[in-house]
């Protein structure tokens, strides 16, 4: 959802909120929801990242516990608790450019939210109503979507006005990104008043060099229509140390190739925030 809102002094605020799915796992998913988070956070920008995935890979890549009751993101999906959405919110870092990261992390109880929702009256919604419950501070909100074409997915595509998709140069990427765009198309038509923003492709994990099999992937991703591929992110020590220290590329290893690239998919973020 884009709030825009008037702030004290005139000023407008543009809140972007981007899913970061696909239903398959292991493809960065986690890792580009985090790095262009931190990149967003290094250019200024108060940046929240909302934590979907049950396996909660997310809250531990950035060093954070776990939520324990009673306000927790399942509960307020499940409407067990009904505060607003800032008491979900737990601190990562500040920036020298006066950004933020910060964090609604994962709770033990999403392993049972989605069964707990597909029985709720307009289940669809219920991550944006905690989205419109948030202060006017964010620039960017950012969901790290679960490995499934399931209700919190729906959600998450439901509650963002676009969509970020990190895929591998796999054979099995091409049918995986056909069935992510024909949910998002079922969204579009179904649940959303506009249509969802598709920034592009971010492709990860690219083993370096490229065998065959990737390249002629690649060559596929590249000519699909209206997606195009925003960036390639090497495999890299980097970024699984980086993941294991708790911290951002950006910050970890700030000026490595991976910094750049997810520096690049921030402004790309940034900019459509400007422009939409
Ligand atoms: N460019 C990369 N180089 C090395 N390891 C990476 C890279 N991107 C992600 N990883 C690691 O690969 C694993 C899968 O990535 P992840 O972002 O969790 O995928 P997903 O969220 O789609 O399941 C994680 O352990 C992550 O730290
Ligand atoms: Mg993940």
């Amino acid at each position: 959802m884009m709030t825009t809102q008037t702030v004290a002094g005139g000023a407008r605020v543009t809140r972007r909120c981007t899913a970061v799915a696909n239903q398959k796992g292991g493809v960065g998913k986690s890792a580009t929801t985090i790095n262009v988070g931190g990149a967003l956070a290094e250019q200024g920008r108060q940046v929240l990242l909302i934590d979907l995935d049950p396996q909660g890979h997310l809250t531990d890549a950035l060093g954070l516990q776990a939520a324990v009751g009673p306000a927790t993101l399942p509960a307020a999906l499940t409407g067990t608790w009904e505060g607003p959405g800032d008491d979900l919110v737990v601190e990562h870092s500040t920036t020298p450019a006066g950004g933020r990261l910060a964090a609604i992390p994962n709770s033990l109880e999403m392993f049972t939210a989605a069964r707990t929702m597909d029985r709720m009256r307009a289940r669809e919604h219920r991550l944006s109503r905690i989205l419109a419950s948030l202060g006017t501070e964010w620039d960017h909100v950012m969901i790290d979507c679960p490995p499934s074409l399931d209700i919190l997915t729906d959600n998450a595509l439901t509650a963002a006005e676009s969509i970020l998709i990190p895929v591998q140069a796999e054979d099995s990427s091409l049918k995986a990104l056909r069935l992510l765009l024909a949910q998002s198309e079922d969204v579009d038509t179904n649940l959303r008043e506009r249509p969802l923003l598709l920034h592009g492709l971010v492709v990860s994990l690219l083993r370096r060099p490229p065998s065959i099999l990737a390249r002629s992937v690649l060559q596929h991703l590249e000519a699909l229509p209206d997606l195009p591929v925003l960036a390639t992110i090497p495999l890299s020590v980097t970024v699984a140390e980086a993941w294991r220290s708790g911290r951002t590329v950006v910050d970890y290893a700030p000026d490595s190739e991976h910094a750049a690239a997810y520096r690049t998919l921030a402004s790309i973020l940034d900019k459509a925030s400007v422009t939409a």
